[in-house]
């Protein structure tokens, strides 16, 4: 369970994020929004990367909002940045094996996992991470965040530059991993239809704050959208 209040952040003393309030249970909760309403601000302050001025993060009932980013990794909490967060002189083999550092199961087992999710992985093991096509780099990121078997996975704009085919893959995997692996998902996109489409619930900002939230099937597509024309 992944509960936030109040929550407050920014940088350098200015404030981005004003008063945001979620919570999340093995679902995927959706963070939509205009480009620059604050998203990955929001995802970075949930990994630790900034600090809140203000509000609680709670994960299980635990304060984790003074945690540096490397505790909150540890407890279960994967994040996979929005840009390009691969290592791209390291194989792809290599990128996954530093994933796997955390994480309980064997690292056999979780690596065959992975390749049922994302068959193609298996067939570039060798290659560099810096060789792959966006799509691919995107699977090797989140593979990655998914060897360090995480309850949470914060993930920015995911599908952010690919292709129709590996936007709807990327989608159904997502949902997959929610669903089977009962891992709270936090995905902020871009994408709003098919967002909403694998989504339980819905957060929109807008300039920082909350335009509206609610379950995704009681929120309209025209109610997410009024938040970008502000
Ligand atoms: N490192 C930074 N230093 C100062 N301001 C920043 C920094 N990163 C982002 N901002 C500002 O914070 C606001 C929110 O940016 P953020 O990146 O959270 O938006 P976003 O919703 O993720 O947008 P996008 O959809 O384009 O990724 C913007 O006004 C942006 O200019
Ligand atoms: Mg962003």
């Amino acid at each position: 369970m992944f509960e936030i209040t109040g929550l407050q952040s920014g940088y350098g003393g200015v404030t981005i994020l004003k008063d945001v309030a979620l919570s999340a249970d093995r679902e995927v909760y959706a963070v939509l929004g205009a480009n620059g309403a604050g998203k990955s601000t929001l995802l970075k302050t949930l990994a630790g990367i900034i600090r809140p001025t203000a509000g609680e993060i709670r994960f299980n009932g635990e304060r984790i909002d003074r945690l540096p980013a490397h505790k909150i990794a540890a407890l279960g909490i994967g994040y996979v940045p929005q840009e390009n967060c691969v290592f791209p002189d390291l194989t792809v083999a290599e990128n996954l094996s530093i994933g796997g550092i955390l994480g309980k199961r064997s690292k056999a087992d979780r690596l065959a996992e992975l390749y049922d999710l994302f068959p193609d992985l298996q067939e570039r093991l060798d290659q560099k991470a810096g060789s792959l096509s966006g799509g691919e780099g995107q699977m090797v990121a989140i593979g990655r965040a998914l060897m360090q078997e995480p309850s949470v996975l914060l993930l920015d704009e995911p599908t952010a530059g690919l292709s129709p085919r590996y936007t709807d893959l990327l989608f159904r995997r997502v949902a997959e991993i929610s669903r089977e692996k009962q891992v709270t998902v936090v995905l902020a996109e871009q994408n709003v239809t098919s967002t909403l489409g694998i989504a339980r619930k819905v957060h929109v900002l807008s300039l920082g704050k909350t335009h509206l939230q609610g379950a995704t099937d009681e929120v309209s597509i025209e109610q997410v959208r009024q938040g970008y024309h502000i």
